[in-house]
């Protein structure tokens, strides 16, 4: 969601934090803003769109300062325009407040504060936090007393970072439910919502915890709890390059993602798969084996991209291990009383590691009993950080909005799993070889893919003007359908859905006529001939048939417009291939139409909140 950087140091703050709202744009991007203090004064710079057109308005030369905040913003409370883009300021112009998050109690505060006099010029509620420190510091002239008293009085949550113009060798930072992190250089601290805006200058980092805050002057910095207690901030190091932070010559973060695949899907089960002995060794589940094994129900939780990956994880773990399990969104679970029994393992998974309904529906799984795993890729982020164990997809930094490497190096962790799963239960170390030589096969057949690309883009050039797409698969490749409707929709605005393909007769059948595309999942497998029929009765009906196919399958061309192969592997393992021309597909088609692949209107990278 929304991106945050505070710069205090030696160096000129203005360029180190655009830099870093650049970086972080990705979270978040319908307005920007940055705030400076030169001599004594806060300046506030800030604009509706890209990063860019903050950046329009700056003149370095003339700027001097060594601390400053900026802003990238994805509109909760009041529409993207330039009133409504942080940082906001008190009424007294010295407090100066970017923030993440939601503050729930807002509205009765702010009648508080216009009851004495204060006034407001945003609909934001975090304007509202900002006039309130304001206040409490007109009344005690005390800033980080300030900071920490209105904290302990909102509700809601919060990322965010604050100057006085009093203080100018203070920056504090504070976290309760979005992301804080604290660079440590010589003699400067960067703080950001993630790691992206600090990699540049150091790779030491602190993560602020819920509760959490920093404050950091050029000669040093403490970490304490909002209550003011002070505590021991554990030193990581962040654990990815700049390079990929790069586009690497791609035109979009989202190709170069594609292409990355055959890589990072070596990465997530690089030194994890024992191919001779049929298994994986896993050593971030060590702590919870025993639970593991004695599970009765597995519960797999999670959002968008990563909910589609639950549910072919669901496909796998029945099929090999013969646990239950129920794959839910995050943001039903938490509100509906789920019946949790102390014996459930759950399995959050999560890309960002941050999203706020995974975060909070796991947090209710764990206050009843539950056992928690997480399957995440960002290193050191809150849902790896409170699992009970996990294992991390080591994708690398995704920068691109729509979702794509995260997806097949989760099928990768996912299948690890549902093996590992299965060899404590009845999968023979036979069958376990079979599955452990396919998965290592998994790369090179996902580049093969790759190689078919242009041949993807020709069928997209015939389909980017139409404005409605169905997806249709069945068994593992029904979760695949969904995530290539999803595709299409997030980056190209087609509006696309997504079925198991036996449920079209109950339904969109009435959608079919000659201008509706259907891609239709057909890859050999135990349901391949049912796949079939109903590839006949979208035909019967005119519509357009864009078939994925396993390798060899000639005579599946009689009934398609287009075909599409994919090399042969175990059905359990066809998600992570079948994924990839959908991807390209998605990819090809908002190229057409020109669209903004890696800013879709309206998104977020990381939904850091309700
Ligand atoms: C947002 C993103 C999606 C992502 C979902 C879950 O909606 O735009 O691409 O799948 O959040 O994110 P997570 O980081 O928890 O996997």
């Amino acid at each position: 969601m929304c991106g945050i950087v505070g710069y205090i140091g030696h160096r000129q703050a203005a360029p180190i934090v655009m830099e870093g709202l650049k970086r972080m744009e990705y979270r978040g991007y319908d307005s920007a803003g940055l705030c400076v203090l030169e001599q004594g004064n806060l300046l506030v710079y800030k604009r509706a769109g890209k990063v860019s057109q903050t950046e329009s308005l700056l003149d370095y030369t003339t700027m001097h300062s060594t601390l400053a905040i900026g802003h990238t913003r994805w509109a909760t409370h009041g529409e993207p325009n330039d009133i409504n883009a942080h940082p906001h300021t008190d009424n007294s112009g010295k407090i100066s407040l970017i923030h993440n998050g939601i503050i729930e109690n807002y509205s009765s505060l702010k009648k508080k504060l216009i009851s004495e006099g204060y006034t407001f010029s945003s609909d934001t509620d975090t304007e509202v936090l900002a006039v309130f420190i304001g206040h409490l510091y007109e009344r005690t002239g005390d800033f980080e007393l300030a900071v920490r008293s209105a904290l302990s009085e909102v509700d809601g949550t919060f990322g965010l970072a604050v100057l006085c113009a009093d203080q100018p060798d203070t920056l504090i930072a504070a976290r309760r439910g979005s992301p804080i992190v604290i660079g440590i250089g010589d003699g400067e601290y960067i703080a950001a919502s993630d790691a992206a805006a600090i990699i540049q200058h150091t790779r030491q980092v602190i993560y602020l915890n819920d509760d959490e805050m920093a404050v950091m002057h050029r000669s040093g910095y403490v970490t304490k709890t909002i209550d003011d207690r002070e505590i021991d901030g554990e030193i990581h190091e962040i654990d990815f390059d700049i390079e990929q932070m790069e586009k690497g010559g791609f035109d979009h973060f989202m190709l170069k993602e594609i292409y990355e695949q055959p890589a990072t899907f070596k990465d997530a089960i690089r030194g994890r798969l024992l191919v001779e002995d049929g298994n994986v060794k896993l050593g971030g589940l060590r702590p919870i084996e025993d639970k593991l094994r004695k599970a009765r129900r597995i519960i797999i939780l999670a959002c968008g991209t990563s909910w589609h990956s639950g549910l072919v994880g669901e496909y796998m773990i029945e099929q090999l291990a013969r646990i239950p399990v129920e794959v839910e969104y995050a943001s039903e679970f938490r509100y509906r009383s789920p019946v949790i029994y102390s014996d459930d393992v759950i399995i959050a998974i999560s890309q960002s590691g941050e999203t706020a309904d995974t975060m909070a529906a796991m947090k209710e799984a764990k206050l009843k009993g539950a056992t928690v795993m997480g399957i995440v890729n960002v290193v050191g982020s809150t849902i790896a950080r409170e699992s009970h164990a996990g294992v991390y997809t080591h994708a690398g930094p995704e920068i691109g909005v729509a979702s794509t490497k995260a997806f097949t190096s989760q099928i990768a962790v996912l299948s690890l799993l549902a093996l590992h799963l299965g060899r404590m239960n009845q999968v023979s170390q036979t069958q376990g070889k079979v599955i452990a030589e396919a998965l290592r096969a998994i790369p090179d057949q996902i580049e093969k893919i790759l190689q078919t690309s242009d041949a993807i883009k020709e069928i997209a050039l015939q389909y980017s003007h139409v404005t409605n797409f169905l997806y249709l698969g069945r068994g593992f490749n029904f979760p695949v359908a969904l995530e290539g409707a999803l595709k299409l929709k997030e980056i190209s605005y087609i509006h696309a859905e997504g079925y198991p393909a036996a449920e079209m007769k109950h339904g969109p059948i009435a959608l079919i006529d000659e201008n509706m595309p259907v891609v239709i999942i057909a890859t050999k497998d135990e349901v391949y001939e049912k796949v079939i029929s109903g590839i006949q009765e979208v035909r019967a009906r005119r519509g357009k048939v864009i078939a994925i196919a396993t390798e060899g399958d000639m005579s599946i061309a009689e009934y398609a417009d287009h075909v599409i192969y994919i090399p042969a592997t175990l059905p359990m393992l066809t998600p992570a291939l079948t994924v990839i021309p959908l991807q390209i597909l998605a990819y090809a088609i908002a190229a057409q139409r020109g669209c903004d692949i890696d800013k879709p209107r309206n998104l977020a990278k990381s939904v850091t909140v309700e």
